[in-house]
């Protein structure tokens, strides 16, 4: 909201509820990559890790039954899921909340390697506001530590790696959403 960013979010209730605008989701997964990893590593046989000279937008269907496909900007206006003017304003929202968090990530010591982002309509009348919905957390952002590339994010859990838990709430840390006692009781209670 500070960089005007129109969003979902009235206000948090407690650590687990929220209180957000009904929006008319638009059908779409917009990822946005800094360095390479993921899918696109496996569908294009490009190296994890590799430093994109710019930030890549992809559009993805929102559909479980098909797997969420990669879809071009073609697809989706032929098939009605976004305008071009709605694509335009995603883009360009997309790549400046990119910007942003890799910015506020790095401050944290930690590499903003790929997001995905939702947006959807909030209907006033007739008029409709586009906003960004969803969430933004470490089950759908890739995030590494700047110094060790430690994966603090929901691949320890895609690739079968320890301390998913110590991971999230080290992120948690860094963010200030717990305090120093509270994660070194969380380790305490791991060990
Ligand atoms: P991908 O490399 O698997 O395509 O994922 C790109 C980013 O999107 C990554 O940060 C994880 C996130 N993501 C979701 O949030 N939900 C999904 O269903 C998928 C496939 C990816």
């Amino acid at each position: 909201s500070e960089i005007g960013i129109k969003n979902h979010l009235i206000k948090r209730i407690n650590m687990r509820e929220q209180l957000v605008y009904n929006l008319e989701i638009i059908p779409l997964e917009i990822v946005v990559r800094n360095v390479a990893a993921g899918s696109l590593t496996k569908r294009l046989g490009i190296k994890e890790g590799k430093l994109l000279n710019r930030p890549l937008v992809e559009f993805y269907l929102k559909n479980d039954l098909l797997n969420d496909p990669l879809v071009s900007e073609e697809h989706i206006v032929t098939f009605g899921w976004a305008s071009n003017d709605e694509i335009e304003e995603i883009l360009s929202l997309s790549l400046r909340i990119n910007d942003f968090l890799l910015g506020f990530f790095l401050s944290k010591k930690i590499r903003l390697i790929d997001l995905k982002l939702e947006f959807g309509k909030f209907w006033d009348g007739e008029e409709s506001i586009l906003m960004l919905g969803d969430e933004i957390s470490p089950d759908n952002c890739r995030l590494w530590d700047l110094n060790t590339n430690k994966k603090l994010d929901k691949d320890r859990f895609r690739e079968d790696l320890e301390e998913i838990d110590t991971a999230y709430k080290e992120v948690a840390h860094r963010l200030g959403v717990i305090s120093e006692e509270q994660f070194k009781k969380t380790l305490k209670n791991e060990i």
